[in-house]
C-alpha cells in the first residue's frame, strides 16, 4: 500500500484502545491512520485480559467485530470469592440484570486486526521513531521511520493509544502533566493451559498463601494466575510448583477438580495504579493504559480502554458531523470521572484479596472483616457486582 501522508485522525499504538477506535471512526466515515511499533504477529500473540463488560461488548458490535464473539465468548452471570475455608458466589445477573463476557484480549484483537485490514484500513506495524508534532497547532503532525524510511503524517487529531510505555503521554507539556501512582508489593504469574477450566465461574481465591485466580478462554483452554513475589523469576515456577500452589490456595469448599497440563503461556506482571491527568492537550488525546494503569484484579483495564475510546469517539464525531468541539474540550474530564472508579474498584479488590500483612495484623483483621461482611451483606455484594460488569458510561 502507498504511504499516507495526510489522515483526519492519526491514531498511535494497534492495542485494543487504538485499533476500536480506528474501527469505530470507520463505521461513522471518519479516516485514520493506525502507526504501531510492533509486528502483526507480536500484537496478535499478546497474552493478556480476558473479562469484557456489556458495554465494552456492545461497542464492538458498533465495530462490526462481534459475530466471532458472540460464537465463542463465554456469558458469565457470577463470580466466586473463595476465603477463609468458604466459596461465595457473587451472582451479576441477580444483583444487576447484567452479565460479562469471556473472550481473550488476544482474540478482540485478532478480529480488531481483521475488520481493519478488510476494510482497507491502514495499519502501519513496525513504525519505529514515531514522534508527535505541533499538538498546539490544528495541523498536529506523526513522523516516523519504516524499513529505514522517513516518513510524515500530517493530522486533524492524534489519539496516543500506545500504552503504559508509549509516547503519547511524555508528548503532553510536562509542566501540565500530574501523575498519581500506587505500586504494590506483589506480582501475578499468569499460566495458560490447554486444559478444562476447574469452574464454570471464574474463582478469586483470598488464601494465606496469596491470592489466586481461576480463570478460562474456553472450555478446553484455562488461564490461571498466582500472587507471586515482585523479584520472583519465571524460572523459579516450573508448571509443576504453580499447579501445586493452585491447589492449595483455590482448595476452600468444596475445592474446585483442577485438571493440570503443560504451559503453553508462563508469565510475572507487576501490579500498579496510576493516573495521568490531563488526558488531552491542545490536539492530542489519550486513551487506555497511555493514560492509567490499574492492578489487574477487578479486569478493568482493556474495559477502561474501551469506555476511553467510546467517549473519543463521541467527541471526534460531534467535531466532524457537527462542528460541535464540547465534547473534545470536556473529553479528558469525561473520561476521567469513569477513571478514577474503576482505579477506586481495582484497588479495592486487590486491597481485599492479596496477602499484604502479617496474620493477626490489624490489616489483615480489616480485611477479614471485609470479606464477612461481603458474604452476609446483598448491599455489598450489589457493590461488587455493580462495578464488576461495569459502571455505565
Ligand atoms: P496496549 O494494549 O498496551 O497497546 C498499546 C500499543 O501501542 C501496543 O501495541 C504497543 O506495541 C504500541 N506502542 C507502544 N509504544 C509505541 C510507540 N512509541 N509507537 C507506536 N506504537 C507503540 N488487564 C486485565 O483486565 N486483566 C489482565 O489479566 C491483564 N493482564 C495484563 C498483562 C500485561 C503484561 C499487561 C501489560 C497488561 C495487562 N492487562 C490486563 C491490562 C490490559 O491488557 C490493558 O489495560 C490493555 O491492553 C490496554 O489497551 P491499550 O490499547 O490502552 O494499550
Ligand atoms: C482474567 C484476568 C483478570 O485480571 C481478571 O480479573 C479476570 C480474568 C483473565 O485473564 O482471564
Amino acid at each position: 500500500m502507498a504511504s499516507r501522508d495526510r489522515t483526519q485522525v492519526g491514531i498511535i499504538g494497534a492495542g485494543p484502545a487504538g485499533l476500536l477506535l480506528a474501527r469505530l471512526l470507520e463505521v461513522h466515515g471518519v479516516d485514520s491512520v493506525i502507526l504501531e511499533a510492533r509486528t502483526r504477529d507480536y500484537v496478535e500473540a499478546r497474552i493478556r485480559a480476558g473479562v469484557l463488560e456489556q458495554g465494552t461488548v456492545d461497542l464492538l458490535e458498533e465495530a462490526g467485530v462481534a459475530e466471532r464473539l458472540h460464537r465463542e465468548g463465554l456469558v458469565h452471570d457470577g463470580v466466586e470469592i473463595a476465603a477463609n475455608g468458604r466459596r461465595l458466589r457473587i451472582d451479576f445477573r441477580e444483583l444487576t440484570g447484567k452479565t460479562v463476557t469471556v473472550y481473550g484480549q488476544t482474540e478482540v484483537t485478532r478480529d480488531l486486526i481483521a475488520a481493519r485490514l478488510a476494510g482497507g484500513g491502514p495499519i502501519v506495524f513496525e513504525a519505529d521513531d514515531v514522534a508527535i508534532h505541533d499538538i498546539e497547532t490544528d495541523r498536529p503532525r506523526l513522523s516516523y521511520r519504516v524499513a529505514g524510511e522517513d516518513r510524515s503524517l500530517v493530522c486533524d487529531f492524534v489519539a496516543g493509544c500506545d500504552g503504559f510505555h508509549g509516547i503519547g503521554r511524555p508528548s503532553l507539556p510536562a509542566s501540565l502533566r500530574r501523575t498519581v501512582d500506587r505500586t504494590y508489593p506483589f506480582g501475578w504469574l499468569g499460566i495458560l493451559a490447554d486444559v478444562p477450566p476447574c469452574s464454570d465461574e471464574l474463582i478469586y481465591a483470598s488464601h494465606p498463601r496469596g491470592f489466586a485466580l481461576a480463570s478460562m478462554r474456553s472450555p478446553t483452554r484455562s488461564r490461571y494466575y498466582v500472587q507471586c513475589g515482585l523479584d520472583d523469576k519465571i524460572e523459579a515456577w516450573p508448571d509443576a510448583r504453580i499447579w501445586d500452589e493452585l491447589r492449595l490456595r483455590l482448595g476452600s469448599e468444596p475445592a474446585p477438580d483442577i485438571t493440570t497440563g503443560p504451559s503453553i503461556e508462563k508469565s510475572i506482571a507487576p501490579l500498579r495504579s496510576f493516573v495521568s491527568t490531563p488526558m488531552q492537550h491542545g490536539r492530542l488525546f489519550l486513551a487506555g493504559d497511555a493514560a492509567h494503569i490499574v492492578p489487574p484484579t477487578g479486569a478493568k483495564g482493556l474495559n477502561l480502554a474501551a469506555s476511553d475510546v467510546h467517549y473519543l469517539c463521541r467527541a471526534l464525531l460531534a467535531h466532524y458531523a457537527k462542528g460541535n468541539d464540547d465534547k473534545l474540550r470536556a473529553y479528558s474530564d469525561t473520561a476521567l470521572a469513569r477513571v478514577w472508579k474503576a482505579e477506586r474498584f481495582s484497588w479495592w479488590m486487590t486491597t481485599l484479596l492479596h496477602r499484604l500483612h502479617p496474620e493477626g495484623s490489624f490489616e489483615a483483621q480489616m480485611q477479614r472483616a471485609e470479606l464477612d461482611y461481603l458474604a452476609s451483606s446483598r448491599a455489598a455484594q450489589t457493590a461488587l457486582a455493580e462495578n464488576y460488569v461495569g459502571l455505565p458510561f
